[in-house]
């Protein structure tokens, strides 16, 4: 493979594909930068103090780790002064982030979940950063109605895997690109070129101890894969749940896979548990351009109009074929 640096690989997506503008190259490489910083403070773990909970609560209720905290302030202070910007907003975060005032603004909106799977990083486990990129609309001010745009509408997603590597796992809307970190240089490059889930799996993802609160179509479908080679579909499934979405992800990007946290009667307000905005849509954009599907079970997941910038949505993802199939038990 050829040697490209992710810079390298962006430059040639502005100046020969005209992919991307040059506000949004230098986004990418400034969230890259900021993957890089959240990599370094993670891989400093208990020599730190950065493990632990922060003692606060964001604004789903959920108690914040300290690496939550630290992950959202490096991502803030890397993207406020670049002038790529038009507003920020995040996981840990109530309302966007404005661009302060002393800095040049510009057309992109950029939201994050700034750590993904932190209830794993006391444990050592993978986690990881999902971010989606979104244009703020001409004339329109960048306060949370902006954001509200389906995920059809994405420009550029990404995910970062804090893992035994860290990788960077980005799409432009033409493919999905995988870079490495090399830690002696401190720059990420492309290692695998034009990623493609197989359309065909035998291995799911999901929280099983959800499933007395699971819908009719759930039952269904994982009822028939754990039934195996007794059962209608003929051949046996095997499990695997890591419980931070990004390394589920990643797993299903390399070698395919279904993962799904589906609607479930668990808690009557929540349609899901995942986010829409920071976690199934840049998901959903990545997977679908590794020839992937996602879906809700009712609908494309890029095809849902939000209504609110923390707003959860049911997820159903990975090898085309099984879900269609789940998908179709809902019909
Ligand atoms: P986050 O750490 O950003 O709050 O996200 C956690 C999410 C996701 O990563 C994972 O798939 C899921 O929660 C795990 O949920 P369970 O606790 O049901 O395993
Ligand atoms: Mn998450
Ligand atoms: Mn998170």
């Amino acid at each position: 493979m050829r040697n490209v640096s992710l810079t390298r690989f962006l430059i040639e997506k502005e100046h020969t594909n005209h992919l991307i503008t040059g506000d949004l190259r230098l986004l990418i490489e400034v969230v890259s930068r900021a993957c890089k910083a959240i990599s370094i403070a993670i891989g400093k773990g208990g020599l730190a103090d950065v493990l632990g909970g922060a003692g606060s609560d964001n604004v789903q209720g959920e108690a914040q780790k300290k690496l939550d905290v630290i992950s959202n302030e490096i991502l803030l202070e890397a993207n406020e002064w670049g002038g790529h910007l038009a507003a920020m907003a995040s996981e840990e975060m109530d309302h966007p982030y404005q661009i302060p005032h002393r800095y040049p603004k510009g057309e992109y909106l950029l939201l994050f979940d700034p750590l993904d799977g932190s209830s794993n990083i006391d444990v050592n486990v993978s986690v990881g950063t999902i971010f989606s990129v979104l244009r703020c609309p001409e004339g329109v001010e960048p306060d949370e109605k902006a954001f509200l745009q389906p995920g059809a509408q994405q420009v550029c997603a990404g995910y970062a895997v804090y893992g035994p590597t860290t990788l960077l796992v980005l799409t432009l809307g033409d493919g999905v690109n995988v870079f490495t970190l090399n830690r002696e240089t401190g720059a990420f490059h492309l290692t695998q070129e034009n990623l493609r889930i197989p359309a065909d799996t035998r291995e799911f993802a999901i929280n099983a101890s959800n499933q007395r609160y699971w819908e009719e179509p759930v039952q269904r479908y994982i009822g028939e894969l754990l039934a195996g080679k007794e059962g209608p579909r003929g051949q046996d499934f095997n499990m695997r749940w890591v419980a931070s979405m990004v390394a589920d992800v990643h797993r299903i990007m390399t070698r395919g896979g279904i993962f799904m946290y589906p609607k479930d009667r668990k808690d009557p307000g929540k349609a899901g548990k995942l986010r829409l905005m920071y976690e199934a849509n840049p998901m959903a954009f990545i997977v679908e351009q590794g020839g992937g599907a996602a879906t809700t079970g009712r609908e494309r997941i890029v095809d849902i109009q939000p209504t609110a910038l923390h707003q959860r949505v049911p997820v159903i993802l990975g090898s085309k074929n099984e879900v269609d199939r789940v998908t179709g038990y809902h019909a």
